[in-house]
């Protein structure tokens, strides 16, 4: 179940109700699927053949096509990243950065971790959502924000888009954002 991490007074924030209500004052959705569904040798691989893939899509097909009819998603994929992915490194590096895009950027998490950190209002400012699997986050269009993987280093997941071109990054130069 996520939580989150609020960076300027390290507050914690745990349970579902709680974590949704924060993140809803920051205008971020936040879902949670059943993991139950998952055939089980699913839920903890992750090397995935297309089979593999598409098995994940079925499995979730109801919640999916319930949210691409709220928001309007007209096409979703599943990634993967683990030490087996190729440049992971690289990659890893290259997402670490704040960023916008002119889509709202969902990811529903079916197996692994991982963590948003996201520009909360100016109150808040930014704060850490750590997800597992069953996690659903949509960060809203133009909110900086950028995604990376935790200690365990993988995760599944499935992302949905209205059109693949509204996720291209638009870096976003914050002076005030710290990293660690
Ligand atoms: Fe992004």
């Amino acid at each position: 179940m996520a939580e989150v991490r609020i960076r300027n007074t390290n507050e914690r924030i745990a349970g579902e109700e709680q974590v949704k209500a924060f993140l809803e004052s920051q205008e971020v959705l936040y879902e949670h699927w059943d993991t139950d569904k998952l055939p089980e040798p699913l839920r903890e691989k992750f090397t995935l053949t297309d089979e593999e893939k598409a098995e994940i899509l079925a499995t979730y097909d109801s919640e999916i096509r319930d949210l691409a009819a709220r928001r309007g998603y007209q096409i979703w994929d599943i990634i993967t990243l683990s030490e087996a992915t190729p440049n992971i490194e690289e990659l890893l590096k290259k997402f670490e950065a704040v960023h916008t895009h002119t889509e709202d950027e969902i990811r529903a998490i079916t197996a692994g971790r991982g963590i948003f950190i996201i520009k909360g209002k100016d109150d808040v400012g930014y704060f850490d959502v750590e997800l597992t699997a069953g996690d659903v986050i949509s960060v809203p269009e133009n909110k900086p924000h950028f995604f990376t993987l935790m200690d365990n280093r993988k995760i599944v997941a499935v992302r949905l888009f209205i059109e693949k071109d509204g996720w291209i990054a638009e870096p976003y130069d914050d002076p005030s954002f710290v990293k660690a």
